[in-house]
């Protein structure tokens, strides 16, 4: 690859959201609500039907105004741009024969207006946006049902939109949407139900069989595009040099590594095998379905990428756990943000270097950046000197990475534009570099203006990643 400045000539650069975090317009023009459209107050607030507010429905009403926002992308000098298709457009209620044209026709003129901007997209085609009524009807994920739904899904969007999207991610998170209740759907309205575990692993399958047929599908109908992984990934650090910290530590990372281990070599790798029998959990398969999870494996692997985390054998003796509910001990040698998520840039080269190691694939860091709130100053601007720290010393670890020779292809910021977040629902936890004038119960004009780090991210782009 021929390098400018510290990273390979072509070297994507941009910004990523998920559709139901920034669109709004919840029934729009056809569309019905998803799961993602019953969360109270994000992720962690669970799914609820009597929540008094639902953060997604309005959002920063992406759906009619993207003109504007695809236009300060392009103004910064994104050439990528990574969003997802909200299943819920298409078929709305997952269950029809014909799709809902209007949908279709959103996303093309969104595709189009991207490209005008001078960006090629990237789609995740499932960002926890489930069909609410496939969910009432058949459960979640671990109902075999769902990969029919979601091929019927995918067929639709890559015939419609070949040759307009060049780089696919079946599902987001894989590890969190198959694992995390309230991603894999029905677990998440009965969080109480049993054998959640043999539960979640089954869904896990099912949605590498439909991962595997999607890449076929795709590769298929447009050959020019890819197929990629998406993985939520923590560098994992042991607690301490205790030989069970240690082991503690590689049991975790195996836990997170299971999900690329098979979309990556094809094949479920043996030590899940184990694990499954010491826990009781028995994967019901169909007879061909290991055949197609080998015969079609993702072309490259996406990654987010946000903070590290510290795994002891004993959760109860090191003291504070961190403020998130996710998992994890405090790391006391790092800093972290307001939320609670350690910041660790190095943690990033490692992430980047172990999957390479791994995989031998290209990578691409899909989602990163920085949660905070904001000041508007009494002129209007945003001083956001934290962000700009944040990014610049993640960007610098990437492009150390790169010199590692991780073949590394893209970064795709996480939010450019603020948007509702995904674990807490709020506005307030902010990782724009365009501000959005919205608090967290959705009041404001919902005018957009650039923070500082706006044109410090210009420049990075212009540079190739010189100037940070
Ligand atoms: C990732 C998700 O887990 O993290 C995004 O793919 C999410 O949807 C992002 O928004 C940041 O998390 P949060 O909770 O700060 O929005």
């Amino acid at each position: 690859n021929t390098m400018r400045n510290g990273f390979p000539e072509g070297f994507y650069w941009g910004g990523a959201i998920a559709a139901n975090q920034a669109e709004g317009a919840y029934l729009e023009d056809g569309k019905l609500p998803s799961t993602a459209d019953i969360k109270a107050r994000g992720f962690f607030g669970g799914l609820r039907r009597d929540a008094d507010y639902y953060p997604t429905h309005r959002a920063i009403d992406f759906y009619h105004r993207y003109k504007e926002d695809l236009a300060l992308f392009g103004e910064a000098g994104f050439n990528i741009f990574r969003t997802s298709i909200n299943w819920t457009r298409i078929f709305p209620t997952g269950e029809e024969d014909v799709p809902n044209e209007k949908g279709l026709q959103y996303y093309e003129d969104l595709f189009r207006e991207a490209k005008k901007n001078g960006m090629t997209m990237m789609i995740t085609i499932s960002h926890y946006e489930t069909p609410l009524n496939l969910v009432d009807k058949y459960g979640g994920w671990d109902n075999r049902k769902f990969i029919d739904f979601y091929l019927k899904f995918v067929r639709t969007i890559a015939t419609r939109f070949k040759g307009m999207v060049k780089f696919w991610l079946t599902f987001n998170e894989i590890g969190n949407a198959a694992v995390i209740p309230i991603c894999w759907d029905a677990a998440g309205l009965h969080p109480e139900s049993e054998n959640l575990e043999q539960r979640m692993y089954q869904a896990a399958h099912h949605q590498f069989v439909a991962s595997a047929l999607a890449t076929k599908m795709i590769h298929e109908i447009d050959p020019d595009a890819q197929v990629g992984a998406m993985i939520a990934y923590k560098t994992v650090y042991p607690y301490t040099c205790k030989v069970e910290d240690v082991k503690a530590a590689e049991a975790a990372k195996r836990k997170e590594y299971f999900f690329s281990d098979v979309q990556a070599r094809g094949y479920y790798p043996a030590y899940i095998w184990r694990y499954f029998e010491e826990n009781g959990i028995r994967i019901a398969m169909e007879r061909g379905d290991e055949e197609i999870i080998r015969a079609y494996p993702i072309d490259f692997i996406t990654f987010s990428y946000y903070r590290s985390r510290v795994v002891s054998a004993d959760y109860e003796e090191p003291a504070e756990k961190t403020t998130d509910t996710l998992e994890g001990l405090v790391n006391p040698h790092l800093p972290k943000t307001d939320w609670g998520w350690t910041v660790d840039p190095d943690g990033l080269r490692l992430a980047l270097n172990e999957l390479y190691d791994r995989y031998q694939l290209p990578l691409f860091v899909v989602e990163n950046g920085l949660g905070a709130r904001d000041t508007v100053e009494a002129d209007g601007r945003i001083h956001d000197s934290y962000r700009i720290d944040y990014m610049s010393a993640h960007i610098k670890a990437m492009r150390e990475a790169v010199k590692d020779g991780v073949d590394l292809r893209g970064y795709t910021m996480w939010g450019p534009i603020d948007i509702v977040s995904n674990g807490t629902g709020q506005m307030s936890k902010r990782y724009g570099i365009v501000y959005v004038d919205l608090d967290d119960d959705g009041n404001g004009t919902g005018n957009r203006s650039k923070k500082d780090s706006f044109a410090w991210y210009q420049q990075v782009i212009a540079s190739n990643g010189e100037i940070l």
